[in-house]
């Protein structure tokens, strides 16, 4: 969590920083910051609250400097107010964090023996007067840059937990440091001027030309030069990367909020995550396109999907197809504990990291238990040069675009392609399935983003029923089958964005318990298309009509017989098993979306959450 964003050139202006940290938004949005060092000293300049609370501030700031950083928080330790918000200062070092310092406690307390004083309540302050502490015990080196890089050593001997540091020392004022360990860098590289950020969509407006950085490794940046070095001092193996990304891809694109801008990109998310990896003359999966080079498909027996959220629920949900395909069994962990089992994963198990953001730590530590253990890893993500990408033996990418909206919607639609995808192509190389078999599915598939396109143009009139829906207290959402991970991400969009409690279940369980809440106060979304479970959800329908519970259902056009028995109907268009899931999705979005948005509250950015969960 928390956006960072650096400069070193001969241009950096406060809006420069302000509209990267626009971009960095989404991972951290309670408090912001921007410093800025010239000739006439150092200019710091701090709001609680959204960025826009920043903005009056930027007059305070120099019109331009050689060198500048801004940061946008989430909190962790202590609460969001301008003393706690970033960056902090001690004396000649200006720094700012993205992580935890677990051990702040001891570090702090030696800091106040040594006569420091502290004005906020972080764990990243701790970080500041350390580094400015350490530059003092090394007053014997004469040289400022060696006397930083020394004393940078020693800070990050020192301290535990996950960090990312972007620093600024007036001493050395033409150097940005970058600290990398747990947490993500990356640097762009520029003519007379370099950048560092948290996330690409900082520097897309920018430059194309990025260096992900490793862990354990420090950048010295100037305006012509780019230094990279691990914790000891040695000079560390650095890679240029271009990128795709283009600043156009993170506009709204005149939608109101990223959110609705992404649900309406889920037609082309699916479609480029598909693309070239099918091959629909041969009705096959093309191997080298699913980049799965160092995963031995025919040897697998077990597969394991690790996730949280919604990443967590496509994995669900794509485990009724892979089991299918394959019959090979499929777990999906919620990554934030399967570490505290012992899943028994060996050279024959899959295990599949999916993640959006691709810096999720829970997903990371669960893959790299998995990966210590033998088993065969692959990261499913949408950004490129991640942590946990980096972490696996092969990399399945996502291409469904820059997600910016916190609530994650169109990379859903893409995991699930890519993992029925990636089932297919284990059921392919394992001949589990006959060729023909294959090449329907296949067929099937890339008919998915028409399919969408039909369910958005349902958008208007899913906002005419939400109105009815967002005075309720809470509401339950029930499916069957993979309908029911459905409900799950239903019921979590519903709640994140509008904070009207909801919950999700497996239809035939409510009978088990919940049941009870029902009453005529009590509404059910029921997920109910024409599939091989209709019958018998349409008898758990009944049940909640029987006891005064009011339906909105969402199921097949046309289907006068779940109609009738619901106060509201949402119809999808008749499609095959493997496009319905897509298509029931959909709704499922719109609907938190025009909810959130009647009852006024903050779509792209809900609050107490970042779309980058960096710590556990
Ligand atoms: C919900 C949502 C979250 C994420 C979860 C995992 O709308 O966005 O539940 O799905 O934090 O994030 P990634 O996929 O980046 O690992």
């Amino acid at each position: 969590m928390c956006g960072v964003i650096g400069y070193v050139g001969s241009n950096a202006t406060p809006d420069f920083f302000f509209r990267g940290l626009e971009r960095l938004e989404y991972r951290g949005y309670d408090s912001s910051g921007i410093a800025m060092i010239n000739s006439d000293g150092v200019f710091i300049e701090r709001a609680e609250g959204k960025l826009k609370n920043l903005k009056p501030k930027l007059a305070y700031l120099p019109e331009y400097a050689k060198i500048g950083m801004g940061h946008t928080r989430w909190a962790t330790h202590g609460k969001p107010s301008e003393e706690n918000a970033h960056p902090h200062r001690s004396e000649n070092i200006i720094l700012l964090h993205n992580g935890i310092i677990e051990n702040y406690k001891p570090l702090k307390e030696f800091l106040i023996s040594q006569g420091y004083q502290f004005q906020s309540e972080t764990d990243t302050e701790v970080a500041a007067h350390l580094l400015n502490y350490e530059f003092k015990q090394n007053s014997h080196i004469k040289n400022p840059l060696e006397r930083m890089k020394k004393s940078l050593y020693s800070l990050v001997s020192k301290i535990r937990g996950a960090f990312a540091f972007g620093i600024l020392c007036t001493d050395v004022p033409d150097t940005l440091f970058a600290v990398k360990y747990g947490s993500p860098v990356l640097l762009g590289l520029g003519e007379g001027e370099n950048y560092m950020a948290s996330g690409l969509t900082a520097l897309v407006d920018h430059t194309c030309n990025v260096i992900f950085m490793d862990d354990n490794e420090i950048a010295y940046v100037t305006a012509n030069n780019i230094e990279i070095v691990d914790f000891s001092g040695n000079p560390a193996e650095s890679h240029v990367v271009e990128v795709e990304w283009q600043g156009h891809m993170i506009d709204r694109g005149g939608f109101d909020h990223y959110m609705l801008k992404e649900i309406h990109d889920q037609p082309i998310a699916v479609a480029k995550t598909i693309e070239n990896r099918c091959d629909i003359e041969k009705g096959q999966i093309n191997l080298r396109k699913m980049t799965l080079f160092n995963t031995k498909l025919k040897e697998i027996n077990r597969i394991q999907i690790i996730a949280c959220g919604t990443s967590y629920y496509a994995g669900c949900l794509s485990r009724y197809f892979i089991e299918k395909f394959t019959g090979i069994p499929v777990d999906v962990e919620l990554a934030s504990e399967s570490r505290y089992r012992t899943p028994t994963v060996n050279v024959h198990t899959l295990s599949i990291a999916v993640s959006q953001s691709g810096e999720t730590i829970d997903t990371l530590q669960a893959i790299k238990f998995a990966k210590a253990n033998k088993a065969q890893t692959v990261a499913m993500v949408n950004v490129p040069g991640t942590s946990i990408g980096h972490e696996c033996d092969d990399e399945c990418m996502l291409y469904a675009g820059p997600e910016v909206g916190v609530a994650s919607t169109k990379a859903f639609s893409a995991q699930l392609s890519a993992l029925i995808l990636l089932g297919l192509t284990i059921a392919q190389e394992q001949e589990k399935l006959p060729k023909e078999k294959i090449a329907e599915y296949i067929n099937e598939l890339v008919k998915v983003p028409s399919f969408i396109e039909k369910v958005l143009t349902l958008s208007s009139k899913i906002k005419e029923i939400a109105k009815k829906y967002c005075d309720v207290n809470s509401i339950l959402f029930i499916g069957r089958g993979y309908q029911w991970p459905i409900a799950l991400e239903g019921a979590l969009k519903l709640k994140e964005l509008s904070y009207i409690h909801a919950e999700g279940y497996a239809a035939g369980e409510l009978k088990h318990g919940p049941i009870a809440l029902i009453d005529e106060n009590m509404t059910v979304v029921c997920l109910a298309p024409k599939d091989q479970y209709y019958e018998k959800t349409i008898s758990n329908i009944e049940e909640i009509r029987a006891r005064g519970g009011k339906i909105l259902s969402v199921g097949t056009e046309g289907d006068t017989e779940l109609k009738n028995i619901s106060n509201d109907f949402i119809g999808i268009p008749e499609c095959s098993e493997i496009v319905l899931p897509f298509l029931t999705t959909v709704p499922m979005h719109l609907f938190a979306y025009w909810i959130a948005v009647h009852k006024g509250t903050d779509v792209d950015q809900p609050r107490n959450l970042a779309k980058s969960v960096t710590v556990e």
